[in-house]
């Protein structure tokens, strides 16, 4: 079911001849059961708590998963509420609603034409055309660059009086029949069919925005809506990462205004919403790392798993954006918490059986086996963290043979487990990467045994380091403690002086 090549390890040069599975799921080694409910997860929309040390894969899963669900299919909007706009609504469109609305908004632009095909007349009064030549120029020339005259088009446009009918057509683009005042633009009137019809010709940069009676009818159908705000796009990352996020990061908000929604000076409530990681991730995953961090807001958590909407408000009192909310913004997601056995029991209890209820807890492993079949899987780890990092060569066989038994020793050392690898891959991954640090200042052309030597002598942490030099950690300790009483540290001056001065 793995699907992945067997990896026959013993037979290569390098982890260069390593492929590596291109479905991100087969790439986590050793967590066959967490990548199996990951799979149902996707597939029929679960919960997945995944509990296990640091470093095994649990983000790795959470992300892999994400990337096997189907593409978001809703777009979520909040509506500005003419009758009361600090309870705006919310609007959820899918996306062939969304595309053909796009569709009507590009129709309701009208049609862009080269000033050539545009009457004579109209080109002149646009300033594309000068007056006194005939050449046409961009109308942000005033001076015709044939002629050297003055187009004669500024005339018609600055003095309202110059030309009576533009500039009563002007006027009435002003005010706001057209929504679009302030740009450069003749209204003029054309037979089609046999029937007379209002045409607008708009400058459009270098060339003319031609609207016809029915572009003209979209446009003023589209300004009759009550405008509206994309908080949640169809275009979007079905993976969300909530670890650590505050109650407005999580749950979403309602930006403050200095003028409090005032009409004309201030922002609309509307205007001012902000979803929050549980709204982004609608039809996607909300991750959350380190649940127990969460503390109480585990419980808004609960809630939305439960109603799949969760209302949107001002959640700073002391904000104008308090006395805003909205109501039922969807959060449809899958939710995918991760955690260390010993802050297991921090989870919210609730929570753990909303996931049992609707989904899956699994524990992950922190050590495989040391079978052929997994000191192959072990190579893929190898060649996966070379090429990702991308800054490193491959590792030869002396390489490889050297972290196998690293990860044995680790395996040991870390999980007291005998005749297993370990699964604390980030890590062993760390490990890889000090390895081929080395080799790349050596100029080597690959990594090789003695560099995995040296970088796992420099891996070692600082008790290690301690426990190597004096014999052990506490023995350590004491010989710190000692020196420090006997000779003094170099700060010790400062601060006596320091001290000196406020006698
Ligand atoms: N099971 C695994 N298979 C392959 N790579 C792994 C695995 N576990 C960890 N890694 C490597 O270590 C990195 C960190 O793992 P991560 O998924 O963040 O661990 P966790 O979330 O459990 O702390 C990953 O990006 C990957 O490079
Ligand atoms: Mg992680």
């Amino acid at each position: 079911m793995s699907g992945a090549d067997r990896v026959d390890w013993r037979s290569l040069e390098s982890t260069a001849q390593v492929s590596i599975p291109a479905d991100p799921l087969l790439r986590v080694i050793g967590q066959e059961e967490a990548v199996t409910l990951a799979r149902i997860a996707a597939k029929q929309r679960r919960h997945l708590l995944l509990v296990g040390p640091p470093g095994t894969g649990k983000s790795m899963i959470a992300q892999a998963l994400a990337l096997h669900l189907s593409r978001p299919t809703q777009e979520i909007r909040v509506v500005h509420n003419p009758e009361n706009p600090e309870r705006p609504l919310v609007e959820v469109k899918n996306a062939d609603e969304v595309s053909s609305e796009s569709k009507t908004k590009e129709f309701a632009e009208g049609e862009l034409i080269e000033p050539k095909n545009a009457p004579v007349n109209v080109t002149e009064r646009l300033g594309y055309r000068c007056r006194n030549c005939g050449a046409y120029s961009s109308p942000k020339e005033r001076i015709c660059p044939k002629c050297q005259k003055g187009k004669g088009a500024d005339v018609a446009a600055n003095n309202p009086f110059g030309d009576l009918m533009s500039g009563l057509f002007e006027q009435m683009n002003a005010a706001g029949l057209t929504g679009t005042a302030g740009k450069e633009r003749v209204t003029t009137t054309r037979t089609r069919f046999g029937k007379e019809e209002v045409v607008v010709f708009e400058r459009c940069g270098e060339m003319i925005r031609l609207l016809d009676q029915d572009a003209l009818e979209k446009r003023r159908d589209w300004e009759k809506q009550s405008p509206r705000k994309v908080i949640v796009r169809l275009d979007r990352n079905p993976f969300v990462l909530a670890t650590g996020s505050s109650e407005t990061e999580l749950l979403g908000d309602v930006r403050h205004d200095p003028y409090g929604g005032h009409a004309q000076l201030g922002t609309q409530p509307y205007d001012r919403v902000v979803p929050g990681a549980i709204h982004e991730a609608h039809e996607g995953v909300l991750f959350i790392d380190e649940l127990p961090h969460l503390g109480h807001l585990q419980r808004f958590i609960l809630t939305a798993m439960q109603e799949r909407r969760f209302p949107i408000s001002g959640r700073n009192p002391q904000s104008a954006g308090a006395s805003v909310k909205v109501e039922n913004v969807p959060c449809n997601f899958i939710f995918v918490g991760a955690c260390n056995i010993q802050d297991l029991e921090q989870v919210l209890s609730p929570l753990r059986s909303r996931v049992c209820g609707n989904g899956y807890e699994v524990l992950v492993n922190t050590a495989m086996p040391d079978t052929e079949e997994n000191r192959g899987r072990l190579v893929q780890f190898i060649a996966q963290e070379i090429v990702s990092d991308g800054r490193i060569p491959h590792a030869d066989a002396s390489a490889i043979e050297a972290i196998i038994k690293e990860a044995r020793a680790r395996a040991v050392k870390v999980d007291n487990i005998n005749n297993a690898l370990t699964l604390r891959l980030r890590e062993l991954g760390g490990l890889i990467r000090a390895a081929g640090d080395l080799a790349m200042v050596e100029n080597a052309p690959m990594i090789t045994a003695a560099h995995i030597a040296k970088a796992v002598e420099r891996s070692k942490s600082a008790e290690e380091q301690i426990k190597d030099r004096y014999g052990s950690y506490t023995k350590g300790l004491g010989t710190d403690i000692s020196s420090a009483q006997k000779e003094k540290s170099p700060y010790y001056f400062w601060n006596e002086t320091k001290d000196s001065m406020f006698h």
